[in-house]
């Protein structure tokens, strides 16, 4: 594949950089907190968002001690009406927003003994009401505060394990099914913006970030990457390249999977 990301692309925002608006959802942990964090240290105003008060509280108090001062916002992505009230503020305070980081996410384990059919239909339900239904709520809410200033860079978070080659009997059907199916959605949502004319600069693609210790993988062993070939990365590298995705491509970066700078198959 030849398409690398780098530092050295030629955005084209239109605005200065710092100037943009960005939305980074379930921010107040993890590889969300990571983004919120680099991003806002590039001098971009940064919406972050959590479930509950105090999360957000906790996340801001943190930041401010680096300095740093970020506008954080309840959100649920599992509630239509909690992304719209979201859509509204920042419309009414912001009147944009140029980049949207779709990362809110969960997993639920599957016990490993339970054979990958069996899982249950309601767990694999409400995954996907999450991961894959509340990132497309995201996309249908902010898209057209984009279009508005014809700029947007969205920038949806995947997984290796929405990866048809990557799946294997004992992947967990709710996980798998609900990061696969936001490849579909991406690849659907920016033909049609290619069918458009003009073409919005709204650009869509995806980033799996491989690896990295935060909640969602506290109870793996730390020999689970090495095994596979793998090593664990770190929030800083994840978090840099979320921000070249997001703030360095021109409009030529569309429709496309990403993991560790390189373009990937789906
Ligand atoms: N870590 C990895 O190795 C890895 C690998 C591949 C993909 N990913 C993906 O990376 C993304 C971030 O995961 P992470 O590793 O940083 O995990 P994490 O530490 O568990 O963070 C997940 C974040 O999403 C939030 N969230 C969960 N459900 C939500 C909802 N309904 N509405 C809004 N926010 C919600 C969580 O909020 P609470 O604190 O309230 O739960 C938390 O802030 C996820 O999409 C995940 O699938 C991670």
């Amino acid at each position: 594949m030849s398409n690398n990301l780098t530092f050295s692309g030629e955005s084209e925002s239109s605005s200065d950089e710092n100037d943009l608006v960005c939305l980074i959802t379930g921010s107040n942990q993890g590889i969300g907190y990571a983004c919120v964090t680099y991003f806002a240290q590039q001098g971009l105003k940064v919406i972050g968002t959590a479930r509950t008060e105090e999360k957000a509280e906790s996340a801001k108090t943190r930041l401010s001690a680096l300095g740093l001062n970020v506008d954080y916002q309840l959100l649920d992505i599992s509630s239509a009406e909690s992304v719209h009230e979201l859509a509204e503020y920042i419309e009414d305070r912001y009147k944009r927003l140029d980049v949207l980081i779709n990362n809110a996410g969960i997993w639920v384990s599957k016990p490993p003994e339970q054979s990958s059919l069996d899982e249950d239909i309601a767990t694999i339900q409400s995954v996907f009401n999450v991961n894959t239904m509340g990132t497309l709520r995201c996309m249908q809410a902010f898209i057209p505060l984009m279009r508005k200033n014809d700029f947007g860079r969205i920038v949806n978070i995947t997984s290796a394990l929405g990866k048809i080659q990557n799946m294997s009997g004992n992947s967990p059907i709710s996980y798998a099914i609900s990061k696969s199916s936001i490849h579909v959605i991406t690849k659907i949502v920016v033909d049609m913006f290619l069918s458009e004319d003009p073409v919005p600069n709204i650009t869509v693609n995806c980033l799996r970030p491989g690896f990295v210790r935060t909640q969602m993988h506290y109870n793996t062993p730390l020999d689970v990457p090495s095994r596979l070939g793998l090593r664990w990365r770190s929030l800083d590298e994840v978090a840099r390249e979320v921000f070249v995705m997001a703030c360095n491509q021109t409009k030529e970066t569309n429709g496309k999977l990403f993991h560790a700078g390189k373009e990937e198959e789906w």
